[in-house]
């Protein structure tokens, strides 16, 4: 007989009842992976299973895996491997689910390879973790369970969030870019934006909870709402007003209590006047703008479809510079694409230097079957990847520095997160450009937003004094 998502949840912790029983996830992947890592804590934690950092004490294990780059594969089966005698001496059910097990070469080789794996999940598949796990408890069947990835993502899932004082929300799901180089339109599937209403009210239950930072995730935020537009499910889906990104950000902006709004990823091509002049005007929205460049030769641009030139490129930092004032980049980075010459790696360089990233995320191309980019003849060997990369790296690494020297001296307001993982006894926050600053002071101000004096930077943090 089937039940409902709440009776399998209720099934499985009457199983457990004073079993003492815990549970182990690994997050491999995006920030993505990790709200979804938060969803299945939520279910877990419902059903009675108690949260363990330690992975051998796990009575339920959990892979939720990547796979946009590779080493990925090598980990997650070394990973698999490890934890058989575990399975053998303990009976720890072992649970797979995330990008990669949208891969049918993958799912092909854990089936052959790992016949121990309990449960196997999609992208898609997450709500059914109460109703697999009953599953197993009652006849141990292996169970595998994965929805065609366009599947309808379910709302309104238990979370258990990992801060209390930052929070991502999902916004969309999927993407229909098909950057040449990419897996994720064929795990993840296509856009489906969540409705505005969910949305606002996920955040003000966050709000009301005391939450003061919100992250808006998805493959390509600036195109929220845009499939929906165009198959005319807008029509339904429109809250007060609420039919783009740009009209997003203003609400969220509106919610008393959250003090900073960030967002990841935003696609160059996307981002219309609508949604720089929201920047500018919600107070909230953090001036810092993550702006994957991906690569700045036009010709490279080109093969990886990212549907943009480096001249186009650099025209809407300039614009975003003249609208927004004080606004700052992040950028990611692949050096080495197929057909990538000495020449186009200059022309990266040469918008690295331009437009002066606060940070960026360099990577090395990686094949990734099924995608254009890997049937490309013109691959680049290995080391001249390294190389590629390191110079690209020195030159990022010598401009945060100088970058850094120049916050020395300033007053930045930061949103205090914790205490310092390496000293109990200093605070950490961040500034809005998402720089560490570390600082002594009361534990009150956890949650808080201070005024901070810059006292000297040292690369990855900056060290601060709050000023009286
Ligand atoms: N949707 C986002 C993020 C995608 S994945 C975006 O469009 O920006 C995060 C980053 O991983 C990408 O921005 C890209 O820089 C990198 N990446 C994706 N596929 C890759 C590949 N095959 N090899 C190396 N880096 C890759
Ligand atoms: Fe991948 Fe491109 Fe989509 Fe980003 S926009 S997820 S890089 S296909
Ligand atoms: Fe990886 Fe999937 Fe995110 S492939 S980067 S976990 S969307």
């Amino acid at each position: 007989m089937e039940h409902t998502f709440e009776q399998y949840i209720e099934k499985v912790k009457e199983l457990n009842e004073g079993k003492n029983l815990k549970y182990y996830i690994l997050t491999m992947g995006c920030q993505l992976n990790e709200n979804d890592s938060e969803k299945l804590g939520g279910m877990l934690t419902k059903m009675g299973y108690i949260e363990t950092n330690n992975q051998e004490d796990a009575d339920i294990l959990i892979y939720n895996t990547c796979c946009v780059r590779e080493n990925a594969e090598e980990k997650l089966f070394g990973k698999i491997g490890e934890v058989k005698r575990q399975k053998e001496q303990k009976g720890t059910i072992i649970a797979i689910g995330g990008c990669m097990m949208q891969e049918q070469h993958i799912l092909d080789k854990i089936k052959q390879s790992y016949p121990y794996v309990d449960i196997i999940f999609g992208t898609h598949t997450l709500h059914k973790l109460p109703e697999d796990i009953y599953k197993i408890l009652n006849n141990r069947k292996k169970i595998e369970d994965i929805l065609y990835i366009d599947g309808e993502v379910i709302e309104g899932l238990p979370i258990k969030r990992n801060d209390n004082i930052k929070a991502s929300v999902t916004i969309m799901n999927g993407c229909n870019n098909f950057c040449s180089y990419c897996i994720v339109p064929y795990v993840r599937g296509r856009e489906r934006s969540r409705n505005p209403k969910d949305i606002l009210d996920e955040i003000q239950a966050l709000a009301n909870k005391g939450y003061k930072e919100i992250t808006l995730l998805g493959q390509n935020v600036n195109s929220y709402l845009r499939s929906e537009k165009e198959n005319g499910k807008i029509k339904e889906m429109e809250y007060e007003g609420i039919n783009s990104f740009a009209t997003l950000l203003r609400a969220v902006n509106e919610i008393d209590g959250i003090e900073i709004i960030r967002f990841v990823s935003p696609h160059p091509k996307d981002f219309t006047d609508d949604v720089i002049e929201a920047i500018r005007d919600c107070k909230k929205v953090c001036k810092l703008i993550h702006l994957p460049l991906q690569s700045g030769s036009t010709q490279v641009l080109k093969a990886m479809n990212r549907k943009y030139t480096k001249e186009q490129y650099l025209a809407l930092v300039d614009k975003m510079k003249k609208v927004i004032p004080g606004v700052v980049f992040t950028t990611d980075i692949i050096v080495g694409f197929p057909g990538e010459t000495e020449a186009d790696l200059e022309d990266t360089l040469d918008v690295v230097r331009k437009v002066n990233f606060e940070q960026v995320f360099m990577f090395i191309y990686s094949r990734r079957v099924g995608t254009p980019g890997d049937k490309m003849e013109n691959q680049i060997p290995e080391e001249v990847k390294h190389q590629r990369f390191n110079k690209l790296k020195a030159l990022v690494e010598s401009q945060i520095q100088a970058r850094n020297k120049e916050y020395i001296g300033t007053v930045q307001n930061v949103l205090v997160e914790g205490t310092s993982k390496n000293n109990e006894n200093m605070l950490t926050g961040r500034t809005y450009s998402n720089k560490v600053v570390v600082f002594e002071g009361s534990k009150d101000l956890i949650g808080k937003m201070v005024d901070l004096k810059i006292v000297s930077e040292h690369m990855w943090y900056l060290k601060g004094e709050t000023i009286d």
